[in-house]
C-alpha cells in the first residue's frame, strides 16, 4: 500500500508522466499530449493531500515549479506498484515467463488443446479458450473446418490478419513438379520454424488439412522455448553462443531474394527467451572468424540434437478438416515423409501474434462485462 508520504519516494518523472488529467491525455483516446522533454528539469512534488472518493482514496499532487495538478487513485498505485519487479512479470506475454513450456508427455493421453470449428465459431468462451491455448502452449487444433479451398484464410480472419508473402495469401503444401521449397515434395521435413529469412518473421502459422490419404505425412511439434530452456540448463555456453550469433537465413527463387540475420535463440532485453528460429533448409553461409564459427557449429549441433529428442516431439496426424494454428517463433513443426500412393494436400497461411493477443484481450473484456452484468441482473427480463 502506497501511503501519501510514499508518493514522495516515487521517481518524479515517472509519476508526472502518468498523470491522466485532460491536459496531459486526450480523454477521447487516452493518448499522451506532452513530450517527456516538456516537463521542467527541476520537477518536484510541492504539496499533496489524500481525499476519499467513491472509488477509494485519491492522492492529489500539486507540482513545482509549474503548479500542475495531478490525481492518482490508490487502486492504480497498488496495481502498478510491482513495477520494480518487472523481471518476473509476464509483460506483453511473448517471453518464456508467460508460457507453459511442454514436452510430449504433457499431452500423453492424446488430448491436444482443440475444439470443433462449429463450437469455436459459435461460442466466444470457446474461441477465447483456443486462442489462450495458442498463447500458452503455442498451438491449438480446430477440427471440422470445411475442406474448402481458401478456408484457412477464414480461420485466420477469426482472430487476426493474413500475412501475405511471396508465396501468396495462402500456400498449397502438396507435391509439385518443380518445387521452390522442400515442403512441396514428399520428403520428410525435420522440426523447423518457417520463413526465418523474413524480418519481421510471420509469428503465426496455420495449416489446414484438405486431404491426407497418402501413407506417411504425420505431423510433429516441438516446443522451441522448452528446448532452449533445456539447453540453457544443460549447456549454458552453447545457449549463450546461440543467442549472440547472427545467422544468415536466405530464400531465393526466380522472383524472390530474401535475407535476415538473426540468432537461433532471441532474447528480450532482460535475457528471457522470446523467439526461436531454426531451419536447416534456409540457413546460409556464416562468415565469422574461424574460432567463432567453430564454437557456433558446436552449439548449433548440440541444440539441433536436443530438438530431435523424441520426448520433446509431439506426434499426431492431421485428418481432413483439421486446422492447426501455431506460434511460429516458438514451436517447431515437422512432418514425416509420405508415399506417392494416395494424396496429401494442406493449405497454409501466415498471420501474427499481436492481433491474436488483441482479440483475446477484447474477448476477455467482453466476457467479463457479460458476466458482471449477469451477476448484477442488468439486462435480465423484468
Ligand atoms: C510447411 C511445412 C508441414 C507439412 O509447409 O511449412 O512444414 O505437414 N509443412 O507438410
Ligand atoms: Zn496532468
Ligand atoms: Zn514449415
Amino acid at each position: 500500500m502506497t501511503s501519501t508520504s510514499a508518493l514522495r519516494d516515487l521517481p518524479v518523472f515517472w509519476l508526472r508522466d502518468n498523470c491522466d488529467c485532460a491536459e496531459c491525455r486526450d480523454p477521447r483516446n487516452g493518448q499522451k499530449l506532452f513530450q517527456i522533454t516538456d516537463l521542467p528539469a527541476d520537477l518536484a512534488i510541492g504539496s499533496e493531500r489524500t481525499v476519499l472518493s467513491d472509488g477509494g482514496a485519491v492522492h492529489e499532487v500539486r507540482w513545482l515549479p509549474d503548479g500542475h495538478r495531478s490525481r492518482y487513485g490508490q487502486d492504480w498505485l497498488d496495481a502498478v506498484g510491482g513495477r520494480t519487479s518487472n523481471d518476473d512479470c509476464e509483460g506483453d506475454g511473448r517471453t518464456e515467463n508467460a508460457k507453459q513450456l511442454w514436452n510430449a508427455a504433457d499431452f500423453q493421453d492424446g488430448r491436444l488443446p482443440q475444439a470443433t470449428w462449429q463450437d469455436y465459431q459459435r461460442e466466444d468462451a470457446e474461441r477465447l479458450r483456443i486462442l489462450d491455448a495458442v498463447a500458452r502452449f503455442g498451438f491449438a487444433l480446430l477440427s471440422g473446418v470445411p475442406t474448402r479451398n481458401g478456408q484457412v484464410l477464414a480461420v485466420a480472419e477469426t482472430f487476426g490478419f493474413v500475412r501475405e508473402t511471396n508465396y501468396g495469401r495462402l500456400f498449397d503444401v502438396r507435391v509439385e513438379d518443380s518445387p521452390n521449397n522442400l515442403a512441396f515434395t514428399s520428403a520428410e521435413i525435420t522440426p523447423h520454424t518457417d520463413n526465418p529469412y523474413r524480418d519481421p518473421v510471420p509469428t503465426l502459422q496455420l495449416l489446414h488439412c484438405l486431404d491426407n490419404s497418402a501413407p506417411g505425412g504425420d505431423s510433429g511439434l516441438v516446443d522451441g522455448f522448452a528446448a532452449a530452456a533445456q539447453l540453457r540448463a544443460e549447456d549454458p555456453d552453447a545457449f549463450n553462443i546461440l543467442t549472440r550469433t547472427p545467422v544468415p537465413f536466405r530464400f531465393q527463387d526466380a522472383h524472390t531474394r530474401l535475407r535476415a540475420d538473426q540468432p537461433l535463440i532471441g532474447l528480450d532485453p532482460r535475457g528471457r527467451i522470446r523467439e526461436v528460429r531454426f531451419n536447416n533448409r534456409s540457413t546460409s553461409t556464416l562468415r565469422l572468424s574461424a574460432d567463432e564459427t567453430a564454437a557456433f557449429y558446436t552449439a548449433y549441433r548440440t541444440f539441433g540434437a536436443l530438438l530431435l529428442r523424441p520426448e520433446l516431439r509431439l506426434d499426431f496426424r492431421l485428418t481432413p478438416g483439421d486446422c492447426l494454428v501455431f506460434d511460429n517463433v516458438r514451436l517447431l513443426h515437422a512432418r514425416t515423409a509420405f508415399e506417392d500412393r494416395g494424396s496429401r494436400h494442406l493449405q497454409g497461411c501466415y498471420a501474427d501474434l499481436d492481433a491474436l493477443a488483441s482479440t483475446r484481450a477484447v474477448l476477455r473484456y467482453e466476457l467479463d462485462c457479460a458476466a458482471s452484468e449477469a451477476a448484477s441482473g442488468v439486462g435480465a427480463t423484468q
